[in-house]
């Protein structure tokens, strides 16, 4: 079986702590969401994670399109679309699960590390450099 456990580690950092929190955050959050899938917790259990992950995810990108527009990003629209996309799609999985339509399955909590993991590894990152390059 793929090995889920997610960690933070340096090559995600986005050059400012209180996103890299964030971040560190969202990991937490995923790692505890598969544990529940692992131990088969009861669907309520399930639905209440995956619910915690749906609000965190929003409130992260929140703050993070907000940074974003404080250094005049010139792809906020493109992220902000991605950002949108991740939000609809995890939250399809909460409401499907809560109507009893969705088994939640190692797959799910796959798609939603994978794609975790690559935006703050490639998309977070673009941000990233533009930063730097201001400060430079
Ligand atoms: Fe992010
Ligand atoms: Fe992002």
């Amino acid at each position: 079986m793929t090995k889920i456990q997610t960690m933070w580690t340096d090559d995600l950092s986005v050059g400012n702590t209180t996103i890299d929190n964030e971040h560190k955050q969202l990991f937490a959050l995923i790692n505890e969401f598969y544990r529940g899938i692992k131990d088969e917790s009861p669907r309520e259990r399930l639905e209440e994670l995956i619910l915690g992950l749906v609000n965190y995810t929003k409130s992260h990108f929140s703050n993070e399109e907000k940074h974003m527009l404080q250094m005049a990003y010139p792809q906020l629209k493109e992220h902000q679309e991605a950002h949108q996309f991740f939000i609809e799609k995890t939250q399809n999985y909460y409401e499907r699960l809560h109507a009893g339509k969705l088994i939640l399955s190692i797959e799910v909590t796959n798609f939603l590390k994978d794609w975790l993991v690559k935006h703050i590894k490639g998309t977070d990152q673009q941000y990233a450099a533009f930063e730097r390059n201001l400060k430079a």
